[in-house]
């Protein structure tokens, strides 16, 4: 894991004299004193998170918390007042305010692009000028400018749409124009503020799923901003939930879930949707939390009130599963067609990456928990109705 982006205690203050503002910080002063005092908005403050290379990193919080005035740091937009804000150039992590004028255009022009909420496309130029437009900027040649310009509109499958001007697009192709305008660009490090927040659901999973297909093989260093958190760990690798200008936690999606620091991330974790995001991973009662059966020959318990048991072998591996005498027909999921047509004397058997929505359909149309196998085809967990319950509450 290779350091892309650092943020060091990093306090972001708007106001005339923000020393003063920093000074009622440090006595421990709150926001509003110090607006009433100074005038200053405390904006971020003590924000320290790191970014690896090729990961997205999301920042999650509500309105005004103080997301977008950590995101515009990295690229100067905002000044960092107090704190260090590095990035990665050549080798080793320069310090955005100490290394230089000529160092600092260079990244903030070279290495990193930016995705706005609003599209912030020039209604004068149509999608193919807006494309261009950064790489005008930057001096590309007009023959490579072409070919990025072809090739980016077409990873966002809009090149028949070169010659319409944006106010001939609907709002998602205006957003994946901004999407390829940025992608155009050289930039490693991408920056993209509620990109998607002013679409509707079904054009905004539509443009996660295509980000997170892109992003497999730019591989850049993605910093993501999102108020929602169904969205932050579709697309985190990591994620920092902001409250009210500090970060108050970071982790994996799994980590904020199942961990959340405060009531304040609770309150999100318990207001999303966990159909989307929690895998059996997270679901699965482990296999060291099962029972075995004595009575006949040693079966691991996977539903205990109807008594249906799983013989594994030496090695651990899934090999049988019964109900009072009745043996099953196992499948894996992955060979499942129709889950509607799945018959009473089938088990499915899953990993601990499938979804929470397939654990659900398959437990409904079944009836049966499903077994969670590991590659090498080791029992490793069960997700039966209990687990399932257990994933909607989140709190058991
Ligand atoms: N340029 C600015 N001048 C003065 N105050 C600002 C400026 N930008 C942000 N603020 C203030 O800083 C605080 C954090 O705002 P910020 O825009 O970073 O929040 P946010 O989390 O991005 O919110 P949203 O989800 O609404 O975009 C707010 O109190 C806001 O009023
Ligand atoms: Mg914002």
């Amino acid at each position: 894991m290779m350091e892309a982006i650092r943020f060091e205690h990093v306090d972001v203050l708007f106001g005339p004299e923000p020393e003063k503002g920093l000074a009622l910080l440090d006595e421990g002063a709150d926001k509003d004193k110090i607006y009433q005092e100074t005038e200053n908005i405390v904006a971020v403050h003590d924000a320290s998170l790191s970014v690896n290379r090729g990961d997205i990193s999301v920042l999650m919080g509500l309105s005004g918390s103080g997301k977008s005035s950590l995101l515009r740091c990295i690229n100067g937009l905002n000044k960092v007042n107090r704190g260090r804000m590095l990035i990665r150039d050549n080798g080793s992590m320069v310090d955005l305010s100490t290394c230089g004028k000529k160092v600092l255009h260079q990244i903030r022009t070279e290495r990193i692009s930016m995705v706005f909420q609003q599209f912030a496309l020039m209604p004068w130029r149509t999608v193919w000028e807006n494309v261009s437009f950064g790489l005008e900027l930057s001096g590309v040649p007009r023959k490579k400018r072409e070919e990025l310009i072809r090739t980016n509109l077409e990873l966002v499958k809009l090149e028949e749409w070169a010659d319409k001007y944006p106010s001939e697009l609907s709002g998602g192709m205006q957003q994946r124009v901004g999407l390829a305008r940025a992608l155009a660009t050289d930039a490693d490090i991408l920056l993209m503020d509620e990109p998607f927040s002013a679409l509707d659901p079904l054009i905004r999973e539509h443009l996660q799923d295509e980000l997170l297909m892109l992003q497999k093989n730019l591989r850049k260093t993605i910093v993501f901003v999102s108020h929602d958190l169904d969205e932050a760990l579709k697309l985190g690798n990591q994620v920092s939930i902001m409250e009210s200008g500090r970060i108050v936690q970071t982790g994996s999606g799994e980590n904020i879930l199942l961990n959340p620091a405060n009531d304040y991330v609770r309150q999100f974790v318990a207001s999303m949707n966990p159909l989307k995001v929690l895998n059996c991973n997270a679901l699965m009662r482990p296999v060291t939390e099962l029972s075995v059966e004595p009575s006949r020959d040693a079966g691991i318990v996977l539903d205990e009130d109807r008594g249906i048991v799983g013989r594994v072998d030496i090695d651990g591996c899934l090999e049988q599963v019964a109900c009072d005498g009745a043996i099953y027909k196992m499948v894996e999921l992955n060979d499942v067609n129709d889950m509607k047509t799945l018959s009473a004397n089938t088990i499915v058997t899953g990993t601990p990456e499938t979804s929470m929505r397939d654990a659900v359909e398959i437990n409904h149309h079944s009836g049966h928990p499903m077994p969670v196998l590991s590659e090498d085809n080791r029992l490793i967990g069960v997700v039966g109705r209990e687990e399932i319950l257990g994933g909607i509450v989140r709190d058991s």
